[in-house]
């Protein structure tokens, strides 16, 4: 809208001069620097250990990814490309399990493969991964304006992990809400969770907010409760990483801890995620593969032990919130309310009527 501030300065992946731009986001917010990776290889690592992660980021890098594959393979085979970057598009296929969004757009990319000859794939790949880029900047936007209009003006707001543009193409998922509702002068507060062991709330979430001119209140993940309790909270607004047939929404450790919280404290529970994080192959939360890092993310900070060297860690990095807690899934096609099988099915009819 003309004159409305649009709360939008945050890109996290780029692909330029040939090769992908990354904001690197373990150093962030104590430091911008940019890791630049010129092979499939160096973009698959760059996603195993977080330089970009969120899952909408992930496919989005992932695309990339493929288009340096393609490049690389066909500069060694010519017309022998399709063959010599099977390998990369399995590195890119393993660099983590959890987010869907990975495999959606490596299965977009195929798609675009398929429909070329033996020449040179590298000016229609790039065309296929920028296109599918900019869908996810816009079914960003679309979902923030679904999801703004669930909430009421003045809204206090908790969220949890990073769900904006660094996890995105662009401008977020539920911090893209925060965006549409700050835009439309709606927002009184949010509160990130700091999101333990990684910090992606208290470094990312926080940056991001505070770029953007808008309240940053962190917390410890602990403290949502007694926040919740205090009547605080008008709405918890998260983001996903796969969500199964049913609607259970795999999402951060520590979201499904929010929803029993959520739904305890009669606050309602909202999950922001593009169809591209929805697995229709997947029935229900217990075929979601979840991943587990390393201890030592939980045993220490920044290299610096805190736990005795006798400790062990159980380090899950993401929980599966059951569709039942979750009040409503926010989709760029549409609102699903209370999730289940019926109600995704019918979302993906409605945009792929049989
Ligand atoms: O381990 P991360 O930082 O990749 O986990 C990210 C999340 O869990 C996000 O909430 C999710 O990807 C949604 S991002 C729009």
């Amino acid at each position: 809208m003309a004159g409305e501030v649009q709360y939008d300065k945050v890109r996290a992946v780029e692909l330029r001069d040939g090769a992908v731009h990354l904001i690197d986001q373990r150093v962030l917010p104590l430091e911008v620097r940019y890791e630049v990776c010129r092979d499939a290889r160096q973009v698959a690592a760059a996603i195993t250990d977080m330089v970009v992660r969120g899952a909408p980021a992930i496919g989005v890098t992932a695309a990339y990814g493929v288009v340096l594959a393609a490049a690389g393979a066909y500069r060694a085979a010519g017309p022998g490309w399709r063959a010599a970057m099977a390998g990369d598009m399995e590195c890119l296929r393993a660099s983590r399990p959890t987010a869907v969004n990975l495999h959606w757009a490596l299965a977009r990319m195929e798609e675009a493969m398929a429909g070329l000859g033996a020449e040179d794939p590298t000016v229609p790949l790039t065309g296929a991964a920028t296109r599918l880029h900019a869908e996810d900047i816009e079914a960003n936007r679309r979902m923030g304006v679904l999801g703004a209009a669930l909430l009421p003006k003045g809204a206090r707001l908790l969220t949890h992990c990073n769900t904006g543009a660094l996890a995105t193409g662009g401008y977020g998922t539920a911090l893209g809400v925060v965006r549409a509702a700050a835009a439309r002068g709606g927002v009184a507060a949010v509160y990130a969770d700091e999101t333990r062991p990684w910090l992606q709330g208290a470094r990312l979430t926080a940056w991001e907010l505070v770029t953007e001119g808008l309240p940053a209140t962190i917390l410890a993940d602990g403290a949502a409760a007694a926040l919740l309790q205090r009547g605080h909270i008008d709405a918890i607004l998260v983001g996903a990483d796969r969500i199964a047939a049913n609607g259970d929404t795999a999402n951060k450790i520590g979201t499904y801890g929010l929803a029993v919280l959520a739904r305890h404290h009669g606050v309602p529970f909202y999950v922001v995620a593009p169809t591209s994080t929805i697995d229709r192959a997947c029935p229900d939360g217990s075929g979601i593969p979840i991943e587990e890092r390393d201890p030592l993310e939980v045993l220490a900070f920044r290299g610096v032990r805190h736990s005795p060297e006798q400790a062990r860690a159980w380090n899950p990095v993401f929980d599966v919130t059951p569709a039942s807690l979750i009040d409503a899934l926010v989709t760029e096609e549409g609102v699903v309310e209370r999730p289940d099988a019926g109600g995704i099915a019918a979302l993906f009819g409605a945009i792929r009527p049989a």
